[in-house]
């Protein structure tokens, strides 16, 4: 289950170069289980054929207003109607001219008019066409219309001049696309979240580390941003990129951790520990790499600050505090017992023994526990379990738990 999954998305592909980048886009839609319904100007297929689109979404795809005729239906009334969302990508200068000016000459245009659903603009073309006024007119237009328009990126065009008018990567075209299906219940909402290890360090080379790969508090990142709440992530060393229009600090040690969550934690309306933070770090800390022979096999540890614990201490009235938590067993009382003594609102209890959950994998299957009681989550995507703990936030949030 995916945030796109039994979503109808409705491609309008217009006459550009980058219409061959939007194959892969509807490729990982399809895959991602949305219905795509590919719709190609006569343009767009100078540079790409309806074959490619056809094979990949696993549907007919739509050129021509009248391709219905024979059998009564009206494809422009009936894709405009069942959208979820609709996409044009790449949208020419012609389209956009002709959507400003609100034309129903073709079946893109048509569809545009009938839908209700959002209509997302993925601009792309040469760059002095992208800055000429009337295109910036246009634009301007489509954004007073309601539409969502989505800036170019940057780079070496196709024409061999440098300048704004590249269709965006999917990662970034892909977030726009959720954001737009996503409810916006977390919208106005400042979130802290935070994931990944902690690392304390024994010498320049070596440090205490744990398993946490950053994947469970990048979800809850993402997922807080698509549903419209500004997220600040403060990060452990991972692997992964940053989550689209998420603030990132990036820190190693719990104790830079620490400074980093408490200096932004009184202005959050809902603060999220996703990090896995050492609980202890080494006594001493050597500043030059210590031979083989020189290690103390009994390496002294000192206890960490509680960041959570201090966290639960200082909270404001109506700020939601999440924690969660790591355990091979006992998980009932073990999530019970944190959410009591560090002034939890909510905390998330992770199976770690289990191989489909916890740390590492793209999975996970928790235990959320609040004041109001208990909900064995289902094992799902982290995405899929960052988004039924926020819904639990809102309620909280909402003094609806
Ligand atoms: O990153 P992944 O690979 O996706 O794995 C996800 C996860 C298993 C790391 C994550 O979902 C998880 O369970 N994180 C919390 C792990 C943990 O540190 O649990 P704990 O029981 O030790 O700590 C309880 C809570 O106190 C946590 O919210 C933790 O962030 C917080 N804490 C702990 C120690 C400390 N010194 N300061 C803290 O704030």
């Amino acid at each position: 289950m995916t945030v796109f999954s039994g979503k109808n998305i409705v491609v309008c592909v217009t006459g550009s170069i980058a219409a061959f980048k939007t194959a892969i886009w509807v490729s990982d839609l399809a895959k991602e289980e949305a219905l795509v319904h590919v719709i190609m100007s006569r343009s767009a297929e100078k540079f790409i054929t309806p074959l490619t689109f056809g094979a990949l979404s696993g549907n007919l795809v739509h050129t021509d207003m009248f391709m219905g005729e024979a059998n009564n239906s009206m494809a422009h009334i009936d894709l405009g109607r069942d959208a979820d969302i609709v996409v044009i990508a790449p949208a020419s200068a012609n389209t956009i001219a002709k959507l400003a000016a609100g034309f129903a000459d073709n079946l893109i245009t048509t569809t545009v008019l009938a839908t209700r659903a959002p209509v997302l603009v993925f601009p792309a073309m040469n760059s002095r066409m992208y800055d000429n006024p009337a295109t910036v007119r246009n634009i301007e237009i489509l954004k007073g219309l309601g539409f969502t328009v989505i800036n170019p990126g940057s780079g070496m065009m196709a024409c061999k001049e440098e300048g704004q008018g590249r269709l965006p990567d999917w990662d970034l075209a892909k977030e726009c696309l959720a954001a737009a299906l996503a409810k916006q219940d977390l919208a106005g909402r400042r979130i802290l979240v935070t994931a990944g290890p902690t690392r304390e360090a024994i010498d320049p080379a070596r440090f205490l580390g744990n398993r946490s790969s950053g994947k469970m508090g990048y979800a809850l990142a993402r997922c807080a941003k698509r549903r419209g709440a500004q997220v600040i992530l403060v990060s452990g060393p991972t692997a992964l990129s940053q989550p689209h229009g998420v603030e990132r600090v990036d820190v190693k040690s719990a104790r830079e951790m620490a400074k980093a969550v408490h200096f932004h934690a009184e202005d959050c309306d809902v603060i999220i520990k996703a990090a896995a933070v050492a609980d202890y770090r080494p006594e001493t800390s050597f500043t030059e790499k210590v031979k083989k022979e020189g290690i103390d096999l009994n390496l002294a540890l000192i206890q960490n600050p509680d960041i959570l614990f201090e966290l639960g201490k200082k909270k404001k009235q109506g700020q939601v505090l999440v924690g969660f938590a790591a355990e091979s067993e006992n998980l009932r009382q073990e999530g019970q017992r944190k959410l009591d003594r560090k002034n939890l609102d909510l905390i998330a209890v992770n199976d770690i023994s289990a191989t489909s959950s916890g740390f590492e994998v793209d999975t996970n299957k928790v235990l959320l526990i609040d004041r109001s009681g208990e909900q064995q989550l289902p094992l799902t995507t982290k995405d899929g379990t960052a988004d039924l703990i926020l819904d639990r936030i809102v309620s909280i949030l909402e003094g609806k738990l």
